[in-house]
């Protein structure tokens, strides 16, 4: 079946949205994806998924590299920027510099990388495979930082959300979790 980008249903997903910076073909450039994941431990490998004709896709093609920056909880502006423009046809790095936000050289990949987000990871390319309308893109981490006291933005619903600590809901009680555990016995495989 096909789910087009605003199905109410796919909705319900919540991500972070990643500001992928990359540097190519065409010239330096960032891009909004929600569809960023860690999906190893060992080796760190992040994943994300652009669409082959994007400015995104065709610099990390030539590169073999990408930058995730996970947006902080401020940063919505450079997500819904960096997902109206095509690098295509606007230099959206300059655009970002003079809207006051600060790039920095990344250490072992060639792009820049976005000061103040909630995690930074440099990536080389390690595999890529078409995913239906996407290009998956897996990269390696080889230098990553984060500052706990930034957090990241939550996108949800076609909107942007603020993590609250206000707002967590407890973990499981351990006397619940001793009641279950007593329960599970019963279901053990043999
Ligand atoms: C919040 C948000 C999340 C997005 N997530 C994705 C995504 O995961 N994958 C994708 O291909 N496009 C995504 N987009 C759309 C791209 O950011 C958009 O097509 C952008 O113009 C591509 O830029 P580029 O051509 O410079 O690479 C998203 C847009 C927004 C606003």
């Amino acid at each position: 079946m096909e789910l087009s980008w605003n199905d109410r249903r796919t909705r319900q997903f919540l991500t972070n949205v990643g500001l992928i910076t990359t540097d190519g073909r065409c010239g330096p450039s960032v891009m909004a994806a929600e569809w960023t994941h860690h999906v190893s431990y060992s080796p760190s490998l992040i994943a994300i998924n652009v669409r082959g004709d994007d400015a995104t896709a065709e610099n990390i093609n030539q590169s073999k590299e990408f930058g995730v920056n996970l947006a902080a909880e401020d940063q919505n502006i450079l997500c819904s920027l960096g997902g109206r423009y095509t690098g295509k046809e606007l230099d959206k790095i300059s655009l970002f510099k003079e809207l006051g936000i600060i790039f920095y050289k990344a250490k072992s990949i060639k792009t820049l990388m976005i000061r103040g987000a909630a995690m930074n990871a440099e990536c080389k390319l390690v595999k890529q495979e078409g995913l239906g309308d996407h290009i998956m893109f897996v990269g390696e981490v080889t230098e990553i930082s984060s500052d706990e006291n930034i957090k990241p933005l939550v996108y949800h619903n076609g909107r942007y959300w603020r993590l609250d600590d206000n707002n967590k809901i407890p973990r499981p009680s351990q006397e619940l979790l001793d009641k279950v555990e007593e329960i599970a016995k019963k279901y053990v495989k043999v």
